[in-house]
């Protein structure tokens, strides 16, 4: 839809055709994404902030809410328009669509909430965190290229570096501990690595990263800093603090309801247009496109984004303070024990804690799997489930699940124990109530009853 309130479809197809002729010049929509312009002019102040001053799309018919693209193909009124949209004289910034493979209006739309929530130039989604990553890697290295990457990563981004890029595209990696900077230093191969890549937060280990340092390290030898904020949108903003871009499993908590898989690539504009180029972009060939309809859920849950984390990471908190508290190993960054507590503390926004994910390390497998067990089908605490960002609390024991795709000396240098529960907290009941079925659990656990 164009920029403006519109009552009447018509008068956007007329306004789209006007623009296509002579007076394109002075047509141009900057909020194709939120704009060079606006980005540096804007003082970024939070997430929350950021998402409230982006632009607010009403519905074709003055719908408070967006309307829905939902049209894979998209019709000129000239024949001549087409040829122009193919060489790349008119596109999504002047409402020029061609098909929605490319850009699609809706789709652009959540880019462009994504865009704000990251601090970023641009943003685009797709259709799961994983092409996210894929499409980004691809496009940033070419065949023999070289990327150094934390050795603490989700276990399908550990495969895609290490089994799946060299295989399929001669693009290898070498894997660091990015707590050592001067490892990192060491690793980066000037002229040859193409991206310096981590998470914010690692999965599962729940390290963090020294992102203005490992950005700082990186840009010296002219190398791309992706990030994976997955663990932690609204909390750390990776761009803002230095990293060119930023992925996303949008699966997670920004969707929030564990019942959508979709990814976001958020960064410059040049690298954003790239992806979607005709003959080189990774996004327009390969094609892991978002579903305009599914593009309009995720852009109705944005705006309690930040409300949801607050709760998710206050409860996270409180139950990390008491488990420890309880004489049990919990990993949590917001706790002052924790290695990077200073560090978090320094990098993250005002207001919305530490994160909403918290380990507790049973040692074995077998004692893993019995609290899970006691969790879920004794007390009510949880799910066992893979993911994260759900409004219940989902349980998974990171070595058997969702990093097996780790050897055992991997999961070792990864700092994964074979007794590493991952918690992501939910917020659904009150904060007592949910304690009450955790802390029984715990008791039953140390009890020893057979189960
Ligand atoms: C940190 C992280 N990044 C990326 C992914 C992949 O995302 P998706 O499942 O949406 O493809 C996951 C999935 O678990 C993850 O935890």
């Amino acid at each position: 839809m164009a920029d403006t309130l519109n009552q009447n479809t018509n008068i956007v197809v007329s306004n789209k055709k006007r623009s296509s002729g002579s007076d394109e010049c002075d047509h141009h929509d900057d909020s194709f994404f939120v704009s060079k312009k606006q980005s540096k002019s804007l003082v970024w102040e939070d997430p929350a902030a950021a998402l409230a001053n982006a632009r607010h799309e009403f519905g074709e018919h003055g719908g408070v809410n967006m309307s829905i693209e939902a049209s894979a193909t998209f019709t000129v009124m000239e024949p001549e328009t087409m040829r122009r949209m193919f060489a790349g004289e008119l596109g999504p910034d002047r409402d020029f669509f061609i098909y929605s493979r490319h850009f699609n209006p809706t789709v652009l739309n959540l880019g462009r909430l994504m865009a704000a929530l990251e601090g970023t130039e641009a943003a685009y989604c797709t259709a799961s965190g994983m092409s996210a990553i894929s499409s980004v890697m691809l496009q940033l290295c070419s065949s023999g290229g070289h990327v150094v990457a934390s050795q603490t990563l989700y276990g399908g981004t550990h495969a895609l570096l290490t089994h799946f890029l060299p295989r399929a595209c001669n693009i290898t990696t070498s894997f660091v501990d990015v707590r050592d900077l001067e490892m990192v230093k060491e690793a980066i191969v000037e002229g040859r690595t193409n991206v310096l890549y981590f998470e914010s937060v690692s999965n599962p280990t729940l390290t963090v990263a020294n992102i203005p340092e490992l950005s700082r390290i990186a840009h010296e030898k002219g190398v791309t800093v992706v990030v994976d904020n997955t663990f932690a949108p609204m909390v750390l903003s990776p761009v803002r603090l230095g990293a060119d871009v930023v992925v996303h499993s949008i699966s997670k908590y920004i969707s929030g309801a564990a019942d959508i898989i979709a990814g976001a690539v958020c960064g410059p504009a040049s690298l954003v247009n790239s992806m979607m180029d005709l003959h080189q972009g990774s996004l327009m060939l390969l094609g892991p496109t978002m579903n305009p309809k599914v593009a309009f859920e995720l852009a109705e849950r944005l705006p309690h984004l930040g409300l949801r984390m607050k709760e998710h990471c206050k409860r996270a908190l409180e139950y990390a303070s008491r488990m420890t508290k309880l004489g049990l190993k919990v990993i949590y960054p917001g706790l002052e024990n924790h290695p990077d507590y200073a560090l978090i503390k320094s990098m993250a926004n005002k207001d919305y804690g530490y994160g909403g994910i918290l380990c507790v390390d049973m040692e074995t497998e077998e004692r893993a799997n019995r609290l899970m067990n006691v969790l879920q089908n004794f007390t009510q605490f949880g799910f066992m489930a893979v993911s994260l960002g759900y409004y219940e609390t989902l349980m998974s024991c990171s070595g058997s699940s969702t990093s097996s795709e780790l050897n055992n000396e991997e999961k070792e240098l990864a700092g994964i124990s074979p007794g590493l529960v991952r918690m992501s907290i939910g917020y659904n009941g009150s904060l007592e109530q949910k304690w009450s079925q955790l802390d029984k659990a715990l008791s039953k656990m140390q009890d020893k009853m057979p189960f």
